[in-house]
């Protein structure tokens, strides 16, 4: 039987809640399908682990982690510890230490969730945004000039690299390619006069090797009114690191919702373990109440069986939770319901084991 290494970072807030149910989820899958299993290994990195050690992980904690083969995690930052240090010390951290350059998140309006926009069902939202994921506004990089002076100046500096831009809307490019979809880049350059004129030259420039993927361009403020008022225009759309944040938050809520947004980071060439994490933070307003929405986070889980090669079970979640908001019966707060985290998981295993046995039966 394959054994499948996995590290779990729960984190903080709800993490440790919904990252449990996709747990749950994946143990179900693999002990339904005989061949292979899960072996989950669980790290206590995270805000608390700061107030005890004064750090967010171990100090050989990306040593560590380069044992696995996927990495998957729930929410990090909460109020106590500062934003900055928390996320730049562990989510950010692994990002960036393990070439996690593509950020994949499906902005999929599935049938039975919320939107809040009127005359649109799953047919117009279907988007797959790829974020650049190591570099660009995320650099890292600035000054703090002058601290508490009067002419005090702060800097924080992008960067745009031939290498980092260049392979990310390749990257989309090849998959806007595979799935006969158009592309769309999201970028800035009548104000970013460096950065995104950079972005939007080798945009062109790559483009010319993929003459039959038609492309658009659009400005991040007009991209952000198109994705509410004509979201069916998008299909793949590449973007920096900051625009592909703030977008996929704002592609969640025409969505279902943040407890219904799942993303992963993605090492293409499989040097590093990739990471898979819904796109929500830890939410300290519903922490530790079972309120939190697991369904992001089992998204994530399906993201994770596309990758370690398990694309049939990927979709057999993904029928489950569709399966789920169509009946209504076990939803979480956040999508008009009164179940809990758990239970919401609970009643994912459960459909998933009775669609897996009609597959069997099928087969015989
Ligand atoms: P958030 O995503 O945690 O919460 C925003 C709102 O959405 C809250 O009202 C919350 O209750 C709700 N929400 C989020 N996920 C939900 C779920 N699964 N089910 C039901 N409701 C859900 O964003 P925030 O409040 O701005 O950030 C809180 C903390 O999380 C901050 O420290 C922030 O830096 C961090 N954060 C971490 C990540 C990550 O680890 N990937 C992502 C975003 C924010
Ligand atoms: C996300 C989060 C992170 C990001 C934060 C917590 C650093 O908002 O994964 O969307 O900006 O990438
Ligand atoms: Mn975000």
């Amino acid at each position: 039987m394959k054994t499948h290494k996995i590290a779990v970072i729960p984190g903080d807030g709800i993490g440790p809640e919904v990252i449990n149910e996709g747990v749950k989820v994946l143990n179900k899958i693999a002990s339904l399908d005989h061949t292979f299993q899960f072996e989950f290994t669980s790290f206590p990195w995270g805000c608390e682990y700061y107030a005890r050690y004064g750090k967010m992980m171990d100090d050989d904690g990306i040593e560590r982690l380069k044992e696995f083969e996927a990495i998957y995690l729930g929410a990090v930052g909460f109020p106590g510890v500062p934003d900055h240090i928390s996320l730049w010390d562990l989510l950010l951290k692994i990002r960036k230490s393990f070439d996690q350059y593509v950020n994949i998140r499906p902005i999929t309006l599935l049938k039975g969730a919320p939107c809040p926009l009127v005359n649109f069902n799953s047919e117009d939202i279907n988007m797959l945004f790829i974020r650049e994921n190591t570099e660009g506004e995320y650099a890292g990089a600035g000054d703090w000039l002058y601290r508490g002076k009067e002419n005090e100046v702060v800097l924080q500096n992008s960067v745009f690299s031939r290498k980092g831009t260049e392979r990310i809307i390749r990257y989309a490019f090849e998959v806007a390619l595979k799935q006969g979809k158009t592309l769309t880049s999201i970028s800035k350059g009548n104000a970013l006069n460096y950065s995104m004129v950079f972005w939007d030259q080798l945009f062109e420039e790559v483009g010319k090797e993929y003459p039959s993927v038609k492309t658009y361009s659009y400005l991040v403020d007009a991209a952000a009114m198109l994705m509410i008022k004509d979201p069916k225009r998008f299909e793949v759309v590449v973007t920096s690191n900051l625009f592909g944040d703030i977008l996929t938050d704002l592609g969640a809520a025409i969505a279902g919702g943040l407890g219904l947004a799942a993303g992963a980071n993605i090492n293409p060439e499989r040097v590093y373990p990739s990471m898979f994490e819904p796109i929500h933070g830890s939410a300290p307003d519903i922490a530790g109440k079972q309120l939190s929405n697991p369904l992001a986070a089992i998204w994530s889980a399906s993201q994770l069986l596309d990758h370690l090669g398990y694309e049939q079970y990927g979709k057999v979640i993904l029928t489950a939770i569709e399966q789920l908001l169509i009946e209504k019966n076990v939803l979480t707060p956040d999508l008009g319901g009164s179940s809990s985290t758990s239970e919401v998981g609970d009643c994912i295993v459960e459909l998933i084991a009775s669609n897996m046995n009609v597959l069997q039966t099928q087969k015989n």
